[in-house]
């Protein structure tokens, strides 16, 4: 299967809210191609998450997930999940900054507010229920992996712009 070029920021598509995917369409071979067209341009790119758009795709999919991750070395691993129309329901009122990239924003970091505890449900490749309740770097992932579904970028979440800058600089031995 391909790995697909990433769309960048500046691209309108990646400002749109994207369609729910029907129930019954989740295990159809179109939809299946594409959840692999995701998950090898994800690992091509060391990404930790990889959300439809991005691949010029306006659809409710996001994959996200690895054991260790060049571009995140220090974060924990987070299982590889697939994720269909999902809903985030934050579970704490506190938010907490941490530094996160895009694979549509190279080559830049920002740190970014988002919710510490998060309960979050979707489909998965089979169309079946996803339900978790998580924290951390896996929380963090999955609230910026679903923002690229409703059109939202990192840099639009960033609270301080000084704190926003290239990772070869803020982050010398990435
Ligand atoms: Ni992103």
């Amino acid at each position: 299967m391909p790995v697909r070029s990433i769309l960048k920021m500046g691209e309108p598509l990646l400002l749109q809210t994207a369609t729910q995917v029907p129930i019954e369409a989740i295990t159809s071979k179109e939809m299946q191609a594409i959840i692999q067209d995701l998950l090898d341009t994800m690992r091509d790119a060391n990404g930790a998450g990889l959300a439809a758009p991005q691949i010029g795709i306006s659809l409710q999919i996001v994959v996200f997930g690895f054991e260790k991750n060049a571009r995140y070395p220090n974060e924990e691993a987070i299982p590889e999940t697939i994720l269909f129309n999902p809903v985030i329901t934050p579970q704490s009122v506190e938010c907490e900054n941490g530094w996160e990239g895009c694979l549509s924003v190279p080559g830049l970091r920002g740190l970014v507010p988002r919710y510490q505890h998060i309960r979050y449900q979707g489909l998965d490749a089979h169309g079946h229920i996803i339900d978790r309740t998580v924290s951390g770097f896996h929380a963090r992932v999955v609230q910026h992996e679903c923002d690229h579904l409703i059109g939202k970028l990192y840099p639009m979440r960033i609270d301080d712009m000084t704190q926003f800058g290239f990772t070869e600089v803020l982050f010398p031995n990435i």
